[in-house]
């Protein structure tokens, strides 16, 4: 038995279903000739300029799901690319908002602007209920992210070049409520370049409680509760 889709329970537009499968399909054909090599300081952005490298889907439903139990309904994505993860985003906070009235908003966050360009054009392809959630911010993220943020911030989907992801959880965390999910992806496989958020989130006192989940290549779940 092939594993469920919480999307396809709730009832999400088969046209959009198709369109996920489809880009997370060309990710991962990406993915099978990138080297770790590609990700080194120097060459990173030049090598992902016109790559997907998308969050594989189980992820994406398991934040699916996170958002919808936290009732979330602002979301701030640290790395967009092409957009395939905000459509995930984007579909929780809007199913949020059916459910329980109110408004929300996914931040999406994406130097390359051609990427920029692409990823509407897909969020486009979904309608209303996907691009009608999602404000981009073009540009480096530790600029764009300084502008208003709601007041609240439910959870930071963590997708980025590892030295952006403190940073980025700094600028977000003045907006967290007790509750708040910090997702972090490669946690396990990138443990080394992580070490400087790892340590923060799992410092005494920090405020964070942390999981490593056992996907491909480690998926951090953190919780913020300050005492
Ligand atoms: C792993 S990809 C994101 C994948 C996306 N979350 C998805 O699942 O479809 C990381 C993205 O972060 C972008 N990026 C890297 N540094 C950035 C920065 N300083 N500001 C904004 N975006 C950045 C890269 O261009 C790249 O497209």
């Amino acid at each position: 038995m092939s594993a469920p889709n919480p999307l396809l329970s709730d009832n999400v537009p088969s046209n959009i279903l198709s369109l996920l499968d489809r880009l997370h399909e060309e990710s991962l054909n990406q993915e099978s000739i990138i080297t770790r090599a590609d990700y080194a300081a120097p060459v990173i952005h030049s090598n992902m300029k016109d790559k997907f490298i998308a969050l594989e889907q189980d992820k994406c439903h398991f934040m699916y799901q996170i958002i919808k139990s936290i009732g979330g309904k602002n979301i701030v994505e640290a790395g967009t690319s092409y957009g395939v993860s905000t459509i995930y985003l984007a579909l929780a906070v809007a199913a949020n908002i059916k459910a329980t009235g109110g408004a929300g908003i996914v931040i999406g966050t994406e130097h390359e602007v051609e990427k920029a360009a692409k990823a509407k054009e897909y969020w486009a392809e979904c309608g209303d209920v996907v691009s009608g959630v999602i404000d981009l911010r073009v540009g480096d993220l530790r600029e764009t992210l300084k502008e208003a943020l709601p007041d609240t911030i439910d959870l930071l989907l963590l997708d980025i070049w590892t030295p952006m992801a403190l940073p980025t959880l700094k600028l977000v965390q003045p907006n967290f409520r007790a509750g708040s999910v910090v997702i972090a992806d490669n946690t396990i496989a990138s443990a080394a370049e992580y070490k400087e958020l790892l340590d923060y989130i799992r410092a005494p006192g920090s405020g964070f409680t942390s999981l490593t989940l056992p996907y491909n290549k480690g998926l951090e779940m953190c919780v913020y509760s300050p005492q």
